[in-house]
């Protein structure tokens, strides 16, 4: 790949669901190095709802867009007028928040005469570890772990994610969110859920883990696994039998007609709630990592061994994955690029260090570039 020009800045965008993100980030010695990085999150405006409510989303975002961007060139000390090409994340996302972030793009290029770039909000996450940090070695497998997202890819570089599995239900993140409702820790549940468990017990209840085979998943990962056989695992994710399972630990298991009652649930007392999130967040960590470590041998055996994982994505930030992840990474004599806090969330450092590529590659967007709902990377 042509590398990026020196001293080249960028100015990113981010509005796909509940923050109002901008940065400037400038290629310097092989490397894109942030400059500055504005994050306002909307969190305060959602927490009584227990969620993100699109139509408030996308107005906190219309009269937060212009002062976060005049808060990151300020923090750069940058110009606008020094910028060589305005990057948004143009999807996948809530449509009506995107709408914005990319409006305010178009509008910042055509009045600086400088390219717009539209960027995937998933292939960003991936970028996150390449910020501040020298190439890694390719090829690499790139995990994505987030709100909306278990997505894992093959490789060869930054611009280019071939699908090898993703979720087949819940997002990890999600799978997150929904066992704090259960256990009502509040919102948001992914963090919470993260502090919790260290006060718990991680082998107080043994969750099960999915054995997803080319039988019983449908899709091109299924369908190039089960090409050879229908009971090959998949490289794919699912996390709702998980949650069910929860839920039945919390409220016991239903009864059913004719069989005896199952035993009352064990009191919810604060530690046993501890111990719940812990052994939640163990069995949710395990997954990620068994098909993190079944692609890794598979690549392998095919004479690809992957030199890095890429990871990214707000569940990221999960301080059992991180390490988890990094542990495996020793294992494997794989590196491991979790990014740092701030990258691994909603961000737009990694949309604009993601641009750099883009932009060396010649590709450019246009006042055309319209936003959509969906990922441009495999199924979403
Ligand atoms: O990447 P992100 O900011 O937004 C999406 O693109 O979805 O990810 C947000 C997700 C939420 O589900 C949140 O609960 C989860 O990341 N999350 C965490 C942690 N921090 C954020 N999940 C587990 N442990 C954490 N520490
Ligand atoms: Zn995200």
């Amino acid at each position: 790949m042509t590398a990026p020009r020196d001293g080249t800045l960028v100015l990113g965008i981010e509005t796909s669901c509940d923050e109002t993100a901008a940065a400037v980030v400038q290629w310097r010695d092989g490397v894109p190095r942030v400059r500055s990085n504005v994050v306002s999150s909307q969190h305060d405006l959602h927490e009584r709802y227990a969620g993100v409510v699109p139509e408030l989303a996308s107005r906190a975002h219309l009269e937060r867009i212009v002062p976060v961007v005049r808060e990151a060139l300020g923090s750069a000390s940058v110009d606008a007028g020094a910028l060589n090409a305005v990057a948004v994340g143009n999807r996948p996302g809530l449509i009506g928040s995107l709408l914005v972030g990319n409006a305010a793009a178009k509008a910042y290029a055509w009045s600086l005469g400088i390219p717009v770039l539209g960027i995937d909000h998933v292939a960003a996450h991936l970028a996150a570890g390449l910020i501040d940090a020298p190439p890694p070695a390719w090829p690499a497998l790139g995990l994505v772990a987030s709100g909306g997202h278990t997505h894992l890819f093959r490789m060869h570089d930054p611009l280019h994610a071939e699908l090898l599995g993703r979720t087949i239900d819940d997002a990890v993140g999600e799978a997150f969110d929904k066992a704090a409702t259960i256990l009502d820790l509040g919102y948001p549940g992914g963090p919470r859920l993260d502090a919790r468990s260290s006060e718990g017990n991680a082998g107080a209840v043994r969750f099960p883990l999915p054995r997803l085979t080319a039988r019983s998943v449908r899709g091109a990962a299924a369908d190039a696994a089960g090409a050879a056989d229908p009971d090959a695992r998949t490289l794919d994710f699912s996390f709702s039998g998980l949650k069910t399972a929860l839920l039945y630990a919390v409220r016991g298991v239903p009864p059913s007609p004719g069989r005896t009652p199952p035993p009352a649930p064990e009191p919810l007392t604060p530690q046993r709630v501890s111990d719940l999130c812990a052994s939640f967040q163990a069995a949710a960590v395990a997954q990620v990592v068994d098909v993190v470590a079944r692609a890794h041998a598979r690549l392998a055996a095919s004479g690809q061994v992957p030199r890095t994982l890429l990871v990214g994505g707000g569940a990221s930030a999960n301080r059992h994955m991180r390490a988890e992840l990094a542990s495996l990474g020793e294992r494997l004599g794989m590196e491991v690029r979790l990014p740092a806090l701030a990258y691994c969330l909603d961000n737009a450092a990694m949309i604009a260090a993601l641009a750099h590529w883009r932009l060396a590659a010649g590709e450019r967007d246009d006042l055309r570039l319209a936003p959509s709902a969906r990922s441009a990377l495999g199924r979403t």
